[in-house]
C-alpha cells in the first residue's frame, strides 16, 4: 500500500446512511488550520440520507451506491475510491455491514463510530438496550474495522452516564456530542500512527 507520510494531507472518504452530524463535524474539522486530512468523497448507501446536504454545502464529490447487490455495490465502492485516491475510511452511521473482502483491500485504514461502550451492546440499538438492562452509563467508542462486527481494536471510547428520566432520544442527543468530540481526537490519533 502507499507510505503515508510527508506533507501531504490524508484523503478520507466518509460513508453514511443517515443525518450525517459526525460527517459534518469531521468536515469542519478538516477546514483547521493544522489539519492533516482532507475529505474527498463521501459514499452512502441511502439516496435520501439528510448528511448528502453537506456534500453540497462544502463542494465535497459524494456518491450514492445501489446497494441491492452488495458485491456489486463495495466493487464500485472500491473504483470510487481508488478514482478519488482515498487513504482511510470514516464510517459516520454506515448502516451496512462491509465485507471481508472489501475490509482486505484496506486493512487497518478504516475506523468506525459506534454508540456503546463496546464490548458491549454491538450492533443495533444499543442506547435502549443498555437502559432496559438498567445500566449506569452508555457511551461511545471509536474502533478500528476488522471483519468481525463492532469488535476491532479501540481507538477512544467515552462513557456517558445514563440519567434517571432518560428516554432514548434524550440519551441518543447526550452521546452524539460526545461522539463529536472523540472522533476527531481518535481520528488524530490515527493519522499520527499512519
Ligand atoms: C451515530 O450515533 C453513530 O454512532 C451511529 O449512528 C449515528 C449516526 O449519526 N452509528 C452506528 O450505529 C453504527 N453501527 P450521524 O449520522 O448524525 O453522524
Amino acid at each position: 500500500m502507499l507510505k503515508l507520510t510527508g506533507l501531504k494531507k490524508i484523503n478520507i472518504s466518509i460513508f453514511i446512511s443517515g443525518t450525517g452530524s459526525n460527517l459534518k463535524n469531521l468536515i469542519i474539522h478538516s477546514f483547521k488550520k493544522n489539519s492533516k486530512f482532507k475529505i474527498t468523497l463521501i459514499i452512502t448507501n441511502n439516496p435520501k440520507a439528510k448528511g448528502l446536504n453537506f456534500a453540497k454545502k462544502f463542494k465535497i464529490e459524494k456518491r450514492i451506491i445501489n446497494y441491492s447487490n452488495i458485491k456489486n455495490a463495495e466493487k464500485k465502492i472500491l473504483l470510487e475510491l481508488k478514482k478519488n485516491k482515498v487513504n482511510l475510511i470514516c464510517l459516520a452511521g454506515f448502516m451496512k455491514i462491509l465485507s471481508k473482502n472489501f475490509i482486505k483491500n484496506f486493512k487497518g485504514k478504516i475506523i468506525n463510530i459506534h454508540p456503546s461502550l463496546l464490548p458491549k451492546y454491538k450492533g443495533l440499538n444499543t442506547h435502549q438496550r443498555a437502559m432496559n438492562n438498567r445500566e449506569k452509563y452508555s457511551g461511545c467508542t471509536v474502533h478500528y474495522v476488522n471483519s468481525k462486527l463492532d469488535s476491532g481494536k479501540i481507538i477512544l471510547q467515552k462513557k456517558v452516564r445514563i440519567l434517571k428520566n432518560d428516554t432514548f432520544n434524550s440519551l441518543n442527543k447526550r452521546v452524539l456530542k460526545h461522539e463529536h468530540i472523540i472522533y476527531p481526537k481518535a481520528l488524530k490519533k490515527v493519522l499520527s500512527n499512519l
